[in-house]
């Protein structure tokens, strides 16, 4: 069985295979929204970006992009400039990403305006 382990909660937890990390997050009471989106949200339909987290470790145990994050990165600008100054790292949208081994998640990421890769 999967372990998620949310780095800023510090919280590990046990996922079910092919799980999502928005499920598995709110399963555990794991904040995934800010702001407003805490109430308004696309509610897992991988519309509204809102659920953003980076991987930190065991992206190979989770399932690849489909096609609404590939798109997202392009159309919605604040996921992009995440996507983008976060180059190095793996940022997923949440209801979108099915665990099928161990991971580390880091919600909440930032824009990394001074990031090597942004002005790159
Ligand atoms: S909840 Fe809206 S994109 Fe994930």
């Amino acid at each position: 069985m999967p372990t998620v382990k949310f780095v800023k909660e510090k919280v590990t937890v046990e996922a079910k295979d092919g799980e999502d990390l928005r499920t598995v997050a709110r399963r555990n009471g794991v904040q995934l929204y800010s702001g407003p989106h805490k109430i308004v949200n696309c509610m897992g339909m991988g519309t509204c970006c809102s659920c953003n987290v980076i991987i930190q470790s065991g992206q190979q145990n989770c399932s690849p992009r489909g096609v609404l994050e590939r798109l997202w990165k392009w159309l919605n600008p604040l996921l992009g400039l995440k996507m983008l100054s976060n180059a190095d790292k793996e940022v997923r949208l949440a209801c979108q990403t099915k665990v099928h081994g161990n991971v580390e998640v880091e919600t909440h990421p930032a824009i990394n305006w001074h990031g090597e890769q942004f002005w790159n």
